[in-house]
């Protein structure tokens, strides 16, 4: 089937978080079970310099009086996988991320810039015959492309089914209705049931409400997604279409991330072979400053620094930690707050490591040397990186709530424990695990049973795309 895949973010073209692991995985794994799959994307500076064979294949005219628009086509920097990247460079050739300016606040136009990202892709339907491929099934993923099925049913009469992934329902993508006509959609569509959400235009309301069919990365997610606890507003209109909405777990590139032979960390591992896992403790300690103590239990997190990731609830367990003789680093970047609350922190204490940065190659590193990973998200629609850890021998300490109930098994699991499991967002339960985590460590059998069992446990991503796959075909 001809699949378009379209998203704001491909690694590793260009990536904030999980949506681009996600756009840089599933489609090769859909192509390796035969599927025609083209990624679309912006044509960011970063995405121009990294892929190759660059051609220009489509011109799409001006289409909201920002300049000209056209496609490239083009192929992954590393492998066969082809990209459509959708060109303007008067609203992505910029200094800056995808979605904010250097100074961390939202482009100002994000509502055409990525109104842009969904015309290009609906208007592949109507001229996809000049480039000799139209596709049969359009996959949008998030707010940044929630536009593509308005697109699709109010320009181009529904051509082929959309499906859309929810990767996180608090970016709601909402702009004032003004913008309406500026991204040429008609009035019609301003209602409840369209998107119009809380007097204003949301695009994840759009996708949610035009899509054919709606996914979200685990299973959990989806049920929790139809309650106000995890809703965010949306709760009414999934219930709705609870019979058109599945609950598929994301996977792991095994290829990027693999201790048996990660370029990033100090020494190779594996099960039964794992030597190299104090290495890589130790070069950490060293490269962070940190007391060089094999003892001491390291607890790590890599992580968008959000209220959705319980930061507060780590600031609030410091104590406890302290007082088990842990060690922690948070490698990170987000928001102001939180950034200085953890530098004020790291200051203050020498077993405290904060690193206010994005980096690709630490955060290997960081996975590879701690000992616990620390996931106490307050929602988590499916997490990428306690999969990572897993496999990295790193068990995880979460929250049970979305993808991190789904993925990691608790004490309740008994032999086959993968990590440490709390019930509730509250510090004294973070606290409780982190003092189970402790007592597990240094229990040398216990601990190197639940080690194992992490890395033994298959996240790849070929079960999740056959779900995928079976999906589009019933579509
Ligand atoms: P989310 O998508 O909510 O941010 P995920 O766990 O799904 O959470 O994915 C986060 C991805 O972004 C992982 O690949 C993680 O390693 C990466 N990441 C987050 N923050 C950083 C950082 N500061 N430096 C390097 N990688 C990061
Ligand atoms: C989002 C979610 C995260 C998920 C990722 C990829 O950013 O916050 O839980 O793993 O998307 O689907």
């Amino acid at each position: 089937m001809k699949i378009l895949f379209v998203a704001s973010e491909v690694y590793p073209l260009v990536k904030t978080g999980g949506l681009g692991d996600v756009a840089g995985a599933l489609p090769p794994a859909l192509m390796e079970l035969g599927e025609d799959v083209r990624i679309m994307m912006p044509a960011y500076p970063q995405a121009l310099d990294a892929a190759r064979n660059k051609k220009t294949v489509l011109d799409l005219g001006d289409p909201f009086s920002t300049g000209p628009l056209s496609l490239i086509s083009a192929r992954m920097p590393s492998s066969e996988a082809e990209l459509l990247l959708v060109d303007s460079p008067s609203l992505y050739r910029r200094d800056g991320g995808p979605y904010q300016q250097e100074n961390g606040d939202e482009w100002l136009d994000n509502h055409i810039r990525f109104a842009a990202l969904s015309h290009a892709a609906a208007a592949l339907s109507a001229y996809g015959s000049v480039i000799g491929w139209t596709p049969e099934l359009f996959h949008a993923n998030d707010w940044q492309t929630g536009l593509l099925p308005a697109y699709l049913r109010f320009h181009h009469g529904n051509p082929a089914k959309c499906l859309y992934t929810i990767h996180n329902l608090n970016y709601t993508g909402r702009f004032p209705a003004e913008i309406l006509p500026q991204v040429n959609l008609p009035w019609e569509a301003y209602s409840p049931d369209g998107l119009e959400f809380h007097d204003a235009v949301s695009y994840m309301k759009s996708g949610l409400y035009y899509a054919d069919h709606i996914t979200t990365v685990s299973r959990t997610y989806a049920q929790e997604i139809q309650t106000p606890f995890a809703g965010n507003g949306f709760e009414g209109l999934l219930l709705d279409r609870s019979s058109s909405l599945t609950g598929i777990v994301n996977g792991v590139d095994y290829q990027v991330w693999n201790p048996a032979h990660d370029p990033h960390i100090a020494a190779k591992y594996q099960p039964g072979r794992m030597g190299g896992k104090q290495a890589c403790k130790t070069a950490l300690q060293q490269e962070l400053g940190l007391p060089e103590d094999p003892k001491a239990p390291l607890f790590g997190m890599v992580s968008r620094l959000t209220e959705q990731k319980g930061i507060d609830l780590i600031l609030d367990t410091l104590p406890t930690l302290e007082r088990l003789g842990g060690q922690l680093v948070i490698l990170g970047t987000g928001e102001d707050y939180w950034e200085q609350l953890l530098l004020d922190r790291a200051a203050a204490s020498p077993n405290i490591a904060v690193k206010i940065a994005y980096q690709e190659s630490l955060s290997h590193r960081i996975i590879a040397g701690c000992d616990m990973f620390m996931m106490p998200s307050r929602f988590e629609p499916c997490g990428l990186t306690q999969l990572y850890a897993l496999k990295y021998g790193t068990p995880p300490v979460v929250h049970r709530t979305g993808g991190l109930a789904d993925t990691v098994r608790g004490a309740g699991a008994g032999p086959d424990q993968t990590g440490f499991v709390f019930d509730d967002a509250v510090p004294e339960l973070l606290a409780a695990a982190l003092e189970e985590a402790v007592d597990a460590f240094n229990h040398r059998n216990k601990w190197d049973n639940i080690v194992t069992n992490g890395m033994q446990d298959d996240y790849s991503w070929e079960n999740s795309a056959k779900t995928y796959q079976t999906l589009y075909r019933s579509l």
